[in-house]
């Protein structure tokens, strides 16, 4: 049985980190993922298993004035893996390969997302906030606890 390998992740890995949503269109997702490796100021990181792209996590880097704010999004672990601590691993390997000169770290969580709050406050990110409706899925909205963890 392979280990699972948390890196920053690479442009073939695009496929493997678009199926993981399969919600939003494979192509359109794809086509996401290969936009974001022509920017500087964002980071993916995936978590593999073998060749299998099976947990990922985007990191998003603020520019000019915000430059020292770094912002998570994205991240999932595919359904058959969750429970195992991947998500944990994985938001670690890359707060720990955080931009020098990051000094907030951010993160967005749905506040029916128990799995995701708990995991976020595991790693010692902090609710300071809370964003009314901030997430409209169709015509229903959810309220966004906004996390924060300082460096
Ligand atoms: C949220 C998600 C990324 C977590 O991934 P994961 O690899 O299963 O998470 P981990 O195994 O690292 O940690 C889960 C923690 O939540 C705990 N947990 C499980 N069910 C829970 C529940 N109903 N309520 C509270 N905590 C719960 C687990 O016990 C574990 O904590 P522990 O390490 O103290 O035991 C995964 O469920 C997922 O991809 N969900 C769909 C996408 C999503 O919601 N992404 C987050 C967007 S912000």
């Amino acid at each position: 049985m392979p280990e699972i390998k948390i890196s920053e992740a690479r442009i073939e890995d695009s496929t493997g980190i678009a199926k993981l949503y399969p919600h939003w269109g494979l192509e359109l997702s794809r086509k996401r993922v290969i936009n974001s490796f022509l920017s500087k100021n964002e980071k993916r990181y995936v978590a593999k298993l073998g060749d299998k792209v099976i947990a990922h996590l985007l990191v998003k880097y603020g520019i000019g004035p915000h430059k020292h704010i770094a912002s998570l999004h994205s991240l999932i672990v595919a359904k058959k893996h969750r429970g195992k601590g991947i998500a944990q691993h994985i938001l670690k390997h890359a707060l720990k390969n955080i931009r020098k000169g990051t000094e907030i770290v951010t993160a967005q969580v749905n506040d029916d997302n128990a799995v995701s709050l708990k995991v976020f406050e595991k790693l010692g990110f902090v609710q300071y906030g809370l964003l009314e409706k901030g997430t409209k899925e169709g015509s229903k909205y959810k309220n966004l606890v906004l996390l924060k963890k300082e460096f």
